[in-house]
This record gives C-alpha cells, structure tokens and sequence, in this order.
C-alpha cells in the first residue's frame, strides 16, 4: 500500500467522534514511530503544523521541540499567541527565536518579489537550521503536509515538504500525521485537540507573511502601517460575523498626497483585499456593506500613522492573483 496514497474507503473526518478516532490512532503510530527519540518542528502558527503539533505533544510530550521563528512579517500578535496557546496552554517545548532584525536587515532594498520571496525562505532555512544543529538527540523532522500538498507535488504544482532545503548534514526522517487529511479534517481534529478557534479556522496566510504585501522593498515603518491596518481589517470583518476566506491589506511603495489638519501630508494609501474561493485557483470579490467599508477606512485613516488614504481591491482572479506579488 502506498503511504502517501489516501485509502478509497477512509471516512471523511467531519465530527468530534471522528476526529476522537483519528487522534486515538495517530497518537498510537506516533509513539510506535518515534520511540524515545526527538522530534523537531517548525512552529509558524498556522492550522497544519499546529494540528502536527498537538498530536505530538499528545503522542511524545516533551521529545517534542517546537521552534517559532518570528521573521517580522506576522500579523499582529501572531507570535505571542503561538508561544500563548503552545508554551503556556499545551506545555510544550519550544523555543521562540527573534529573528526579526536580521530579516529586516537582509531584505532591506531588495524589491523584486520572486528575490524577496526567495531571501525569506532561505533565511528561515538558514536561522532553523542552526537551531536543528544546537538541538540534541532529534532524528525527526515532523511537518504540516496535507493531501492537497501531496496530490499537488504529484502534479508538479509544488514540492510538499514545508522545510525543504535543509543542508546535507541535517537529513532527519520525516514525520507526517496529518498527510492524508483534508484541510476541513485538520480543523476538526484542532479542534478536538483543544486548538483555539482563532488558530483553527484562522484565514490562509503565505508563507513570506506580510513580506508580499508590503510591496517593494519592505521598510519598517510601512511594514508597521501595514500590520495595524491589517488588525483594523481583520477586528472589524470578524466582529461583522462575515465569513470571507482571505481578508487583509496591501502597501504600495508609493505615496498620495493628503491634508492633515492645515497641513498637506503625503502618505501611503492602504489597500484593502478580500476574497471568496473554492480553492484559491480563482477568487471573487466580495461586496462589503459601504458602513463596514467606511467604518474600517475611518479607523485606518485615524489610527494608523503615515496613512492618508484607503481603497479597496475590486479585481477578480484571474486576472488579479489574490496575492500583490
Ligand atoms: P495567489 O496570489 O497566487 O495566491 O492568487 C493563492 C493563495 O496562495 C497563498 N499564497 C501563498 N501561500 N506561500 C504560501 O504558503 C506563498 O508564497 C504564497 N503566495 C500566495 C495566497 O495567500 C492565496 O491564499
């Protein structure tokens, strides 16, 4: 049988039961699996490798080391929630690495997408894997992948392995416990987990973070303006009770001119972005109340300093990406 191939007759997990089930039996083939080795894992804090994470601290407890590593372009409060619900609610090892200067500093000037793209990774890999080399007794590697990702890298869409790259000297077996899941069946068993909602049913979020949408090269001060106006975004979309799949904001590396007070002020805009998929291949725009628009464009404009002026991203995909770069 092929490991990586989804049995026909495996029942879709869409209940607590279910999911109880799942969990019961991973946790067994975990421990059968690792014994008394360790394991480590890259902590970003989105669903899939925070699932992996609570069934392994289910499974092996303490052999498990969790490695956050903040690169200065989470969302706001992303990383304290992280160290929150794991560290402090789930008692798990982990170390939390401030990696945010020497991210910054790396991509200071660097504006072309696919380079900015490509410096993020290669950083994390590069700040990871020194922490893989100073960590003692690790023979596994576990990861996040789910079905779509093994299907995808079948295709040759993507390679599913979440932390490839790592240097030669750094070859561990890979633990994989929710790769045959669904992601709506990952939820579920976060759920059953003990996962909070706000981790669970979080909205899809890049991998280079909030790097692809601060355009150009990334700055601190925009990317500070880009974090508050995003939070404003997100407080005000989910205390409406709207259920959009991806909902944030975009600054250009440009700026308008404005008046503040008596003054002329020359500013960046906020781009607001939501979208409705299936899967991502492509998206609509969903027609937001103009009181939630006009709520969140006054928000933004009072509270987020070096902002003059806010828009919103009408554009389908295709031909827009979801994404700016
Ligand atoms: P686009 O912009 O291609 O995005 O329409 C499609 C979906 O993929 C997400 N996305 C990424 N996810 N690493 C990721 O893990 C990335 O580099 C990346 N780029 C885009 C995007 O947010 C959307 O959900």
């Amino acid at each position: 049988m092929d490991p990586n191939k989804r049995p026909e007759d495996m029942e879709r997990i869409t209940t607590p039961e279910l999911a109880d089930a799942f969990i019961e039996k991973a946790v067994a083939e975990l421990k059968a699996q690792i014994g008394d080795a360790g394991v480590l894992l890259a902590l970003s804090g989105g669903v899939d490798s925070s699932v992996v994470a609570a069934l392994l601290i289910r499974a092996i407890g303490s052999q498990l080391l969790c490695v956050h590593v903040n690169h200065g372009l989470m969302r706001k409060g992303e990383s304290e929630q992280v160290v929150e619900v794991f560290k402090n609610k789930l008692g798990a090892n982990i170390i939390y690495i401030d990696a945010v200067d020497r991210f910054l500093d790396k991509l200071a000037g660097v504006d072309e997408p696919e380079t900015k793209r490509k410096t993020i990774g290669k950083e994390f890999i590069d700040v990871f894997a020194e922490e893989a080399r100073k960590a003692q007794g690790i023979k596994f590697l576990a990861q996040g992948t789910i079905y779509p990702d093994i299907l995808e890298s079948e295709k040759g869409v993507k390679a599913h392995h979440n932390v490839g790259g790592l240097p030669e000297d750094l070859q561990f077996e890979l633990v994989e416990p929710v790769k045959l899941l669904f992601k709506d069946e990952v939820r579920v068993v976060g759920k059953q987990l003990g996962l909070p909602d706000s981790m669970v049913y979080r909205q899809p979020f890049p991998g280079p973070g909030l790097g692809v949408r601060c355009l150009g090269a990334i700055t601190r001060d925009r990317l500070a303006a880009l974090r508050e106006a995003d939070a404003i975004v997100r407080e005000e979309i989910e205390a409406a009770g709207l259920k959009i799949w991806q909902y944030f904001c975009i600054v250009p590396d440009m700026r308008a001119t404005g008046v503040r007070g008596e003054a002329r002020a020359y500013e960046w805009p906020v781009i607001i972005r939501c979208v409705n998929t299936v899967d991502a291949m492509t998206a609509q725009v969903p027609e937001l109340d103009w009181p939630l628009l006009k709520k969140i464009t006054d928000r933004i404009l009072a509270e987020v300093p070096g902002v003059c002026r806010v828009a919103y991203d009408l554009t389908p995909k295709p031909i827009g990406t979801i994404e700016w770069e």
